[in-house]
């Protein structure tokens, strides 16, 4: 049996891999470069242009660009009109904002478990949480795989309840064929470099809604409204504006709609090759006692953001830290995503306890996220897997 790096051996490669990476190529930097040297870095034609490719990829009648997936998440509970007295049913596994955008408005976050092997959040967790104070659900596409939105919309509508779709993972994801974008109430999305394309730091809102679309766009920009028919005291002078709502600044950059509209162009083959790794992953770890690879449904045709690597800790002699802590060893440097989002100490400290979602928390106990980016070679996917092999044969014997 080879001996373990972090006992002393060979390490299965010199250089360390990470599990993600932005992909920039000199189109990206030349589209950017174009931009700088207009004379609009800000408030120009990139952002419309964006919002058209937008709309083109996702399907979606109206798009929405904004300065990151934490601002589109935000507007979005505010033009779903959460608001305090409120309950926001969310995934448990997910990213902090996912829930930090239901208390930014003044409601509280009700957290609902996964499935045991698709890890996202389960329609009949939704069902068994909903009180006359529920008004909301966001869902969450983790890892790109789509969640369950036909039976998550049925109970939407059974309880006028307004779905939000966390897709910061999911851009280039179908579900049943139609595009993630275009099909709950109000799509969200990332553009931070480790997704799946970036403007550095970006997000959208998407909608089918006309309504949804105007506010989203006046609290985009500190609740001002150029449009006679929002405001409260209309005049046709040319200069006039009205701050109509309470808003904010999370405008995105022509810079970053630049780069995001030549990042777009490559989204197929991103996707595709991110196909491949996880099709070489999960052939590989497919006949291990020791691994659980993610299920896939057949709804979802996935462009794949993460991969997960989920232990059977019952068939191994070690945990979760341990069996990370080799793989550094090996120079493969996983992530771990995520924590339950109510064990972070500030939701703590607001009363949510241990317990409350057993899938999640023993999902989040056994899993760690291995190198997927559309650079990763073929022959540094082998090492990684060599590398979880490694650890397996020595743990698991
Ligand atoms: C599921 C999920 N939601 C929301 C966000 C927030 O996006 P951003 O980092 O662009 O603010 C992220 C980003 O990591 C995410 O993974």
């Amino acid at each position: 049996m080879e001996q373990l790096a972090i006992l002393g051996g060979t390490p299965v490669r010199e250089t360390p891999i990470h599990y993600g990476r932005q992909y920039i190529d000199e189109a990206d930097i030349a589209a950017v470069a174009e931009t700088l040297r207009s004379p609009a870095l800000t408030g120009g034609p990139k952002i419309a242009e964006l919002e058209r490719k937008l709309c083109a990829v996702t399907g979606a009648k109206y798009a929405v660009a904004v300065s990151n997936g934490t601002a589109a998440l935000h507007l979005a509970a505010m033009a779903a009109g959460f608001k305090e007295g409120d309950e926001v049913i969310v995934s448990s596994i997910t990213f902090a904002a996912s829930a930090n955008c239901v208390l930014y408005v003044g409601a509280k976050p009700v957290f609902a478990d996964i499935e045991q092997d698709t890890y996202n959040i389960d329609p009949e967790a939704i069902r068994s949480l909903i009180t006359p104070r529920t008004k909301g659900v966001i869902a969450v596409d983790f890892t790109g795989q789509a969640t369950k939105l036909d039976e998550i919309r049925a109970i939407c509508r059974e309880h006028d309840l307004v779905l939000i779709e966390d897709a910061a993972h999911a851009m280039g994801t179908k579900y049943k064929g139609q595009p993630v974008g275009s099909i709950a109430d109000m799509t969200c999305f990332s553009f931070h470099p480790v997704k799946t394309v970036t403007s550095g730091e970006g997000g959208a809102i998407t909608t089918n809604d006309e309504q949804i679309y105007r506010r989203l766009l006046r609290l985009r920009s500190h609740g001002i409204t150029r449009n006679q028919d929002e405001m409260v005291h209309p005049t046709d002078a040319a200069w006039y504006n009205e701050q109509v709502e309470l808003g904010y600044n999370y405008r995105m950059t022509d810079i970053q709609a630049a780069l995001l509209i030549s990042q777009l162009d490559k989204l197929s083959a991103f996707s595709r090759r991110r196909s491949e790794i996880v099709a070489k992953y999960n052939e590989a770890f497919a006949d291990v006692p020791q691994i659980q690879v993610q299920r896939e449904i057949p709804e979802s045709e996935t462009t794949r953001h993460l991969y997960i690597l989920r232990l059977r800790l019952e068939q191994l002699k070690c945990d979760r830290r341990q069996f990370f802590d080799a793989l550094c060893a090996e120079n493969i440097f996983p992530q771990v995503h995520y924590l339950p989002v109510y064990w972070h100490s500030y939701y703590e400290k607001l009363g949510y306890e241990k317990g409350l979602c057993p899938n999640a928390e023993q999902y989040y106990l056994s899993s760690m996220s291995l190198p997927l980016y559309y650079s990763l070679k073929d022959e540094e996917v082998d090492d990684v897997i060599r590398a979880v092999k490694k650890i397996i044969a020595y743990y698991g014997a």
